[in-house]
């Protein structure tokens, strides 16, 4: 199979919405597989965070680890087609390191990364109004839960609230973590000193780094102090 149709093949699984992954072919195919990672039958899949480009590095194995230098490329292949914002494309790096790029149906071979193609670079960072909007009203909740839970007995157990020592989220200083705490013996996140006052003066339990709650009382410190420079470990 030719580097090509392997990449077809690719773009196939993709467009079906399955991942790629070598070690799904079958019969002979895997056999080659097992042959090592310098065979092209192989291929591992890395997809960008944005889950709309993937790169297919042929001649590494589905649970292979990347050299430095080849995972280096394929960073800044993914980042390169990140220029075409919400597009999905799909590239392939054969084992003849040549790259083909999948995008909107068409395939363009020998692609060099920086090359323009035919597509449209979306701009970065400008959501229309209504995506503004949502976005806003989904921060203010978040933001409005920290707020009536930073001021309400109901994540202590003694009837004291954070509000009754930092009106306002004062003195709580979010743009200065991480930092050495000395109560704490260690370098600090800003949850790790909202879960000690937490245990401490409010006699509660200490929240899960992902629990809603402890989110929500971060959002509503730290948004009491946006526009404040970050100076991690200042004291
Ligand atoms: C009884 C008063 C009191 C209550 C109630 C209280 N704190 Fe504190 N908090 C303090 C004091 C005093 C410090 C300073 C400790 C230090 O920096 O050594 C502090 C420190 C902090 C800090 C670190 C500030 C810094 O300068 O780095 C954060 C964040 C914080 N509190 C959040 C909270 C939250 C969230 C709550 C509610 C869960 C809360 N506190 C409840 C008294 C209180």
């Amino acid at each position: 199979m030719t580097s090509r149709s392997l990449g077809m093949l690719a773009l196939a699984a993709l467009a079906g919405g399955a991942l790629f992954v070598g070690g799904a072919m079958r019969g002979g195919d895997a056999l080659a597989i097992e042959a090592g990672s310098q065979d092209g039958w192989a291929s591992r899949t890395v997809w960008a965070c944005d889950q709309r480009k993937a790169v297919v590095v042929e001649g590494v194995r589905p649970d292979e680890r990347m050299k430095p230098e080849k995972a280096q490329q394929v960073a800044d292949l993914l980042m390169d087609l990140m220029r075409y914002c919400n597009e999905e494309i799909t590239a392939t790096i054969g084992v003849d390191q040549v790259i083909t790029v999948y995008a909107n149906g068409r395939v363009y071979e020998d692609y060099v990364p920086g090359q323009s193609l035919p597509i449209m670079a979306a701009s970065f960072g400008e959501p229309t109004p209504r995506e503004t909007r949502i976005w806003d009203a989904e921060l203010a909740k978040v933001v409005a839960e920290g707020d009536r839970l930073f001021h309400s007995d109901e994540i202590g157990s003694n009837g004291v609230a954070c509000a009754m020592c930092h009106p306002n989220a004062s003195n709580t200083h979010p743009e200065t973590y991480p930092k050495f705490q000395t109560q704490l013996k260690k370098v600090a996140l800003l949850r790790d000193m909202v879960n000690w006052c937490i245990l401490n003066p409010l006699e509660g339990t200490a929240l899960a780094a992902d629990d809603p709650k402890l989110e929500a009382l971060e959002a509503y410190i730290l948004s009491q102090r946006a526009g404040t420079p970050l100076q991690a470990g200042k004291h």
